[in-house]
């Protein structure tokens, strides 16, 4: 191979890297109670979990693998493993998407820091845990890996902030899940490229009012896809469109 060749194939694997799907060590715990409690907010920006299509199936993640939000969106399968007394015999697997971030607790003497770092942590909605493990057993070892999001329907766009603070919370993402760049174009401008404020919340200056929008994304593991038109030019804040497509 002639040399530019290896550096050609060497920027290809660059653009597309496969999620890494092994299956690695965590505990996992459990919030709220039957019903899923507390599904509104929290660190990723999503709303309504229920509303938004996430449902019951989501957790929260320790430091060690939110990575400061661009987690946000991914989908793991988690089981139960190696406390009999604690799992539901073959109770199988369970899907869930990262929605939420499981803060340190560095309380002195506390002996429930799970998702303190280095730790790996699950913090489950209850029905999820109970899926997989005893109500009573508070805490259990599982094994984890990344797969790919499943997702009905197209990705969602939910804008707000001001003319001059444009803020898109970007959900029910399939394939990777987790959305790691994002551009915005008005029909009268070029391509923004948007800055990760928080979660999955992405930003820009340039004021949009008035033009139809549409959006580029691209996933952790470099797939892009293209949401031409996805906001009308009477596009309003406070509200969601349809980007139709979906990974
Ligand atoms: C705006 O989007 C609509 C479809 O929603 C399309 O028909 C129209 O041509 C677009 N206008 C511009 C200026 O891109």
């Amino acid at each position: 191979m002639a040399v530019h060749e290896v550096f050609l194939v060497l920027a290809m694997a660059m653009v597309v890297s496969a999620i890494d799907t092994n299956w690695y060590d965590a505990h996992a715990t459990f919030y709220g109670d039957m019903s899923g409690g507390e599904t509104m907010q929290g660190a990723c920006g999503y709303g309504d979990l229920f509303k938004q299509g996430y449902g019951l199936q989501t957790a929260a993640l320790s430091t060690a693998l939110f990575n400061d939000g661009l987690t946000c969106g991914a989908c793991f399968e988690i089981y139960c493993t190696n406390t009999p007394q604690w799992c539901i015999p073959k109770a199988g697997s369970i899907t869930i998407t990262a929605t939420n971030f499981c803060p340190p607790n560095y309380t002195p003497n506390k002996p429930d820091a799970w998702c303190n770092p280095p730790r790996k942590h699950f913090d489950l909605s209850m029905p999820m845990f109970t899926k997989i493990a005893y109500y009573k057993a508070g805490i259990v070892p599982i094994r984890y890996r990344r797969v790919l999001c499943y997702k009905r329907g197209g990705v969602k766009f939910e804008i707000k902030g001001n003319p001059y603070f444009t803020l898109v919370t970007i959900y029910n993402v399939g394939g990777a899940g987790d959305v790691n760049a994002v551009k915005i174009k008005g029909s009268k401008t070029q391509w923004i490229d948007m800055t990760r404020n928080w979660g999955q919340n992405w930003q820009t200056g340039t004021v949009l009012t008035g033009q139809n929008l549409s959006f580029q994304i691209t996933l952790s593991d470099g797939k892009t896809l293209e949401f031409d038109n996805a906001a009308p030019d009477g596009w309003q804040f406070g509200q969601t469109y349809d980007g139709i497509k979906n990974f």
